[in-house]
C-alpha cells in the first residue's frame, strides 16, 4: 500500500506540470493549426476507454475469483469443521471430484485476471504508440506541406510522451500489484483468508456452549468499501430455530460465513452465549457450530470416513449412530460394503440426496449446539429432500438453528424468520405476524400461495421498519 502510495505522488506530480505545459502547446497548437491539435486530442479518450473497460473487467473478474475462493472455504469448512483452511488445502487430495471442479473455476477465474491485468499495460502502450505515430505522421506531412514547422512538431510530440508516460506507469501500476502466477496467487489469497482469522491472544476455548447466537449492528463486505451486509440485528435463544429468507445475492450466505468465521465483520460483533465469537479458538468455534451447505463436499474414503471428519474422536458406534439418525443406512444397505463403501469408487455417483445425508452424519458426530443449514435441500428431488429433511430433523432437534430456505413447513417450525433484502434487515417475526403484514414476505409467501386460496395475494409497499428485535 506504501508503495502504492508513494508511487501515486510520483505519478501525480509528473503529471500536474506536464498537463500544464501540454495544454500550453495545445493552445498555441491550435491557434497555428486547429486540425492538428484535434488529431491529438482524439487520443485521449480513446486512452481512457481502454484503460477504463480494460480496469473494469478485471475488477469483474476479481471479484469472481474472490467468490469462488468464498465458496471453497465455505465448503471445507462445513467438512472439517475445526480443521484449518491450510491444512484442507494440503489435503486436497484427498477431496473428490466436487471439490476438484470448485477448485478448477476458480483457478480458471484467477487465471483471468492474471491474462486481463497482463493485457493492461500492453494495451496503453499499444494506443500510446500508435497515437504517437498518427500524430507524427499527421505533423510530417504537414512540415512537408509547410503548414507547420518542424520546431513545434517536435516540441509536441516531446511533450506528448511526457503526458503518456505517466500514464503508461498508472496502467502499468495495477499489474505490478498483482502479479505473479496463478497458482501463487492461489496459495497467497488462501494464506490471506487464514491470515485474517487467528486467534487472537488469550482466546480461550469454547466449551459448554448453550447456543445462544446474536448478531450486534452487523455491516460486512468482501470488500470493506462495498459492504454487502449492513447493520444486521439478529437473536437465537439456546434452542430456537431461526430462519433467514431473501432474494439471491440478499447476503444470507455471507451471515452463515460470519457464523464460523471465514469472515470477520467490519463492524459491530457476532456473538455466541454472550461473548463475541473472536474471543474464542477458531477451531473450538468451529466445533460448536456445524454447518451444511446446499451441496456438500465428500472426500476419498468410506462413508463412514467422510462422518468422521466431522469429529475425528467418535467412536465407530457413535458413527453407526449418526448414519442411520441421518437415513444414510437407508441407502448404504444396498451397497454391497456398506458403510465401509468407498466413496471415490463410486465416484460422483452417488445422488445429491445420499450426499446430503452423508453431511447431515457428519455434522451430526459433531454435536454442536448450533447448527446453520444453508438452503440443504434446494437442488434436490421431493423424495430424497424427505429423506434429507427427516435427517435434519434429528440434527436439529436440540441445536439453536439458523436455517436459510423457502420451504413453508421449514418457515413455519422458525420461532422467528428475518427477511434479508440488500443486505438488511427488512422485517422479522414469526411466520403468521409476516404474512399478515403487507411486504416483502407477504408478497413471497402469495407466490407460493398462489391459488390455494383466495385473496392470498396481496399489494403492499415496503414494510415500514418494525425494529425486529426478538428476544
Ligand atoms: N467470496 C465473495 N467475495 C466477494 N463477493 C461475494 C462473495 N460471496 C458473496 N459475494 C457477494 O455478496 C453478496 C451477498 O451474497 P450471498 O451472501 O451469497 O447472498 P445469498 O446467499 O443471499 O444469495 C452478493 O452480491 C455476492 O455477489
Ligand atoms: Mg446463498
Amino acid at each position: 500500500v506504501d508503495q502504492t502510495q508513494s508511487l501515486f505522488i510520483a505519478v501525480l506530480s509528473s503529471l500536474v506540470p506536464n498537463v500544464a505545459l501540454l495544454v500550453g502547446v495545445l493552445i498555441v497548437v491550435v491557434l497555428i493549426d486547429p486540425v492538428f491539435a484535434l488529431l491529438t486530442l482524439c487520443m485521449m479518450p480513446v486512452l481512457f476507454v481502454v484503460v477504463w473497460s480494460l480496469r473494469r473487467s478485471i475488477k469483474a473478474v476479481s471479484r469472481e475469483a474472490r467468490m469462488r475462493e468464498g465458496r471453497v472455504a465455505s465448503h471445507i469448512t462445513e467438512a472439517l469443521g475445526s480443521i484449518g483452511l491450510v491444512q484442507a488445502y494440503a489435503a486436497e487430495r484427498r477431496l473428490d471430484e466436487s471439490f476438484r471442479v470448485y477448485s478448477l473455476d476458480r483457478l480458471q477465474a484467477g487465471l483471468r485476471r492474471v491474462d486481463l491485468t497482463a493485457r493492461l499495460p500492453a494495451a496503453v502502450d499499444m494506443v500510446a504508440q500508435t497515437g504517437t505515430a498518427a500524430v507524427l505522421f499527421v505533423g510530417g506531412l504537414r512540415v512537408l506541406d509547410d503548414k507547420m514547422t518542424l520546431g513545434v512538431l517536435l516540441v509536441f510530440v516531446s511533450y506528448l510522451r511526457q503526458i503518456l508516460d505517466p500514464m503508461r506507469a498508472l496502467a502499468k501500476l495495477s499489474s505490478t500489484i498483482s502479479r505473479g502466477s496463478a497458482s501463487a496467487e492461489r496459495v497467497e489469497e488462501v494464506l490471506r483468508l487464514e491470515a485474517t482469522i487467528v486467534d487472537r491472544p488469550g482466546a480461550r476455548r469454547a466449551v459448554g456452549i448453550r447456543g445462544d447466537l446474536e448478531l450486534r449492528d452487523v455491516t460486512f463486505g468482501y470488500d470493506p468499501a462495498r459492504p454487502v451486509l449492513h447493520q444486521v440485528n439478529l437473536h437465537a435463544s439456546p434452542g430456537q430455530t431461526i430462519a433467514l429468507v431473501g432474494p439471491t445475492g440478499a447476503g444470507k450466505s455471507s451471515i452463515a460465513a460470519l457464523l464460523t468465521r471465514l469472515y470477520d465483520p467490519d463492524k459491530g460483533q457476532v456473538l455466541l452465549d454472550g461473548r463475541d465469537i473472536r474471543e474464542y479458538t477458531v477451531a473450538s468455534l468451529r466445533q460448536n457450530v456445524a454447518i451444511v451447505l446446499q451441496e456438500s463436499l465428500l472426500f476419498s474414503g468410506s462413508i463412514l470416513d467422510n462422518i468422521a471428519f466431522g469429529n475425528p474422536d467418535a467412536t465407530r458406534e457413535e458413527l453407526l449412530q449418526a448414519a442411520e439418525a441421518a437415513h444414510v443406512d437407508q441407502f448404504v444397505r444396498d451397497l454391497p460394503r456398506g458403510h465401509d463403501t468407498p466413496v471415490s469408487e463410486r465416484g460422483g455417483s452417488l445422488s445429491g440426496g445420499q450426499r446430503q445425508r452423508i453431511a447431515i452424519a457428519r455434522a451430526l458426530v459433531r454435536r454442536a449446539p448450533v447448527v446453520v443449514l444453508d438452503e440443504p435441500t434446494s437442488g434436490l428431488d421431493v423424495l430424497s429432500e424427505q429423506y434429507v429433511m427427516r435427517g435434519l430433523e434429528q440434527l436439529t432437534s436440540d441445536a439453536t438453528v439458523v436455517v436459510i430456505a423457502h420451504r413453508l413447513s421449514t418457515l413455519r417450525a422458525a420461532d422467528t424468520i428475518y427477511v434479508l433484502e440488500h443486505g438488511r434487515i427488512t422485517d422479522c417475526g414469526s411466520y403468521d405476524e409476516l404474512a399478515r403484514r403487507p411486504g416483502t414476505f407477504a408478497r413471497m409467501h402469495a407466490v407460493v400461495m398462489q391459488g390455494s386460496g383466495p385473496g392470498s395475494r396481496r399489494q403492499g409497499g415496503f414494510p415500514p421498519d418494525y425494529g425486529c428485535v426478538h428476544a
